[in-house]
């Protein structure tokens, strides 16, 4: 008995012991493998890290991202899917900081109440997409990636700053592209830059956030807005070019905002024309967002200023808004996102409904 005890204990320990190498060498491989993913990853976006401490310390939030977005994808309970994009090394906190572009001051300052051009719309296509229109320009993008030859600081400055927080501009500046495009049959690509850096007098102030509606009333001011190719993005705040701005290309006469809290009425509003809207972008299913309709989690902290140019259902009835964001064109659906439309709340998913404004010609 034992002999044969020893010889099954032995069994058991070179068991175990084989077990547990087996353990340690598949975490080392799966680690090693995660590390290789990183290096790939790097690689795609033009990552590069100032050290490497920073290095280690961002494979370990990238790891944490993938987990997560791969454990999401593999439930498959929701609509839409997560992909380990160019935000992969940044942790949830640090994304929210870095695109803190919308500053919504809520107590002082609710949403400017004008007349609505669109109240009495009543019949509104079942679907619509400006795009297939030809009324919106190209993706572009408001954040700045490190890639390989920009000098790293500046990089990381622009990363982690307040330097992004510009997504405004490109909100203000998408849904005057689509009511020039309509009133004068030319899309014409226009500038961001010129908001960032000479719309300073009001509450917007350059990369450090600000409102749609002010970003309009400067075009008003201003007797127009030069292009994109004149005065392109630079991703930091400028001084203001004069004369680069007093080349007016577009112009726009007023603005209206959206009656609040109403999907109906924004509904109304996109059915005619790309319109501004501000959305809690926080979570980290928008961080990763990459298919499908957007179902939350959000709340509705307004931090993100986009523009809806459509709305439409899919096969299986969902309906949902269609968003141009300025991410570029690597982040969700080729920089576009599908949110989902009435929804209980009367905010809308992620606040979409609760500061809608738009240009008129
Ligand atoms: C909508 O209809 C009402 C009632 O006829 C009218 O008073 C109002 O001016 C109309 N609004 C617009 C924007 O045309």
């Amino acid at each position: 008995m034992v002999s044969i005890c020893k010889s099954q204990c032995f069994f058991a320990f070179i068991l175990i012991l084989g077990m547990w190498s087996y353990g340690v060498a598949s975490r080392e491989l799966q680690e090693s493998s995660m590390s290789a993913r990183h290096e790939q990853w790097m690689a795609t976006f033009g990552k590069v890290y100032v050290d490497a401490a920073e290095k280690e310390r961002r494979f370990k939030i990238f790891k944490d991202n993938v987990e997560y977005i791969e454990s999401f994808n593999t439930a498959g309970n929701k609509p839409y899917k997560l992909s380990v994009n160019k935000f992969a090394d940044l942790t949830n906190e640090e994304f929210k900081g870095a695109r803190n572009g919308y500053r919504r001051p809520f107590q002082t300052r609710p949403t400017k109440v004008t007349s609505f051009q669109y109240e009495n719309v009543t019949a509104v296509p079942a679907t619509m997409d400006w795009r297939e229109k030809g009324v919106v320009t190209p993706i572009k993008a408001s954040v700045t990636i490190c890639y390989t030859g920009i000098d790293i600081k500046i990089c990381l400055l622009i990363l982690f700053g307040t330097r992004t927080g510009s997504c405004w501009a490109f909100s203000t500046v998408a849904a005057t592209e689509g009511i020039n495009q309509l009133t004068t049959g030319k899309l014409v690509s226009l500038s961001e830059q010129e908001l960032v850096d000479c719309d300073t007098r009001g509450e917007d102030q350059g990369c450090e956030g600000g409102l749609m509606e002010d970003g309009f009333e400067f075009i008003i001011r201003n007797h127009g807005i030069t292009t994109e190719a004149n005065y392109p993005y630079q991703a930091a705040d400028g001084t203001c070019n004069s004369k680069k701005e007093a080349s007016r290309i577009a112009k726009i006469t007023g603005y209206e905002s959206v009656p609040t809290n109403s999907e109906a009425a924004l509904l109304k509003a996109v059915a005619n024309q790309p319109i501004s809207v501000s959305i809690d972008a926080g979570g980290s299913g928008f961080q990763f967002y990459s298919s499908g309709v957007f179902t939350g989690e959000c709340g509705t902290e307004l931090d993100h200023g986009v523009t809806a140019v459509g709305y439409g259902e899919t096969s299986d009835g969902t309906k949902y808004w269609l968003v141009k964001n300025s991410w570029g064109t690597s982040w969700g659906e080729e920089g576009y996102i599908r949110m989902q439309r009435d929804i209980d709340a009367e905010e809308g998913l992620c606040g979409i409904a609760m500061d809608s404004s738009y240009p008129t010609a």
